[in-house]
């Protein structure tokens, strides 16, 4: 079988590194493979990505908060990792969370107006954890404060506690 040249096209010879002739049909055929070799690695880096599972890594629910002494009496300590407020009163410690229950916004502790505050949209709260004012429907929960065999404060954020329960230290 013969080969039709096309008039229109200049006849032209391209040479590799070792002077070899390439001819416009070796040309297109390289350019064609390394075309379907992009795409294909294309494929496999989506298949890849598809099927590596979406993980999302977030800090322990059960977490020590340290040394009781760390703590003096009449001070709220922000635990910014773990958005959690260590309450240190003279009745007790607790572990109030700093998530507000309006729409979720991490509070922040105002030590000069002696309240929680919420930048979001506007809910304030005492130490405690009480609701003073603002959208928030309820007061900021409480967790589970208790202390480990080797005396460090243990905070667990999966139980929520009454208020009035106290870790007397
Ligand atoms: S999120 Fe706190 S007041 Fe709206």
């Amino acid at each position: 079988m013969s080969e039709t040249k096309d008039p229109s096209l200049p006849d032209v010879a391209l040479y590799g590194h070792a002077g070899n002739e390439i001819t416009r049909r070796d040309f297109l055929n390289e350019i064609t493979l390394g075309a379907l070799g992009i795409a294909g690695l294309g494929s496999v880096a989506v298949t890849y990505q598809f099927f590596s599972p979406n993980v999302l890594f977030e800090p322990a629910t059960t977490f020590r908060a340290g040394n009781p002494d760390l703590y003096p009496v009449h001070s709220v300590t922000f635990l910014q990792e773990q958005q959690v407020y260590i309450v240190r009163m003279p009745e007790g410690f607790y572990a109030v969370s700093a998530v507000c229950t309006h729409l979720g916004c991490v509070t922040q502790w105002k030590p000069d107006a002696e309240m929680i505050a919420c930048p979001c949209h506007g809910s304030k709260f005492k130490a405690d954890g009480t609701k003073i004012e603002g959208p928030a429907p309820r007061a900021l929960p409480h967790f589970s404060i208790s202390l480990t065999a080797d005396g460090e404060l243990l905070v667990d954020k999966l139980q929520n506690i009454k208020p009035d329960q106290v870790l007397k230290v």
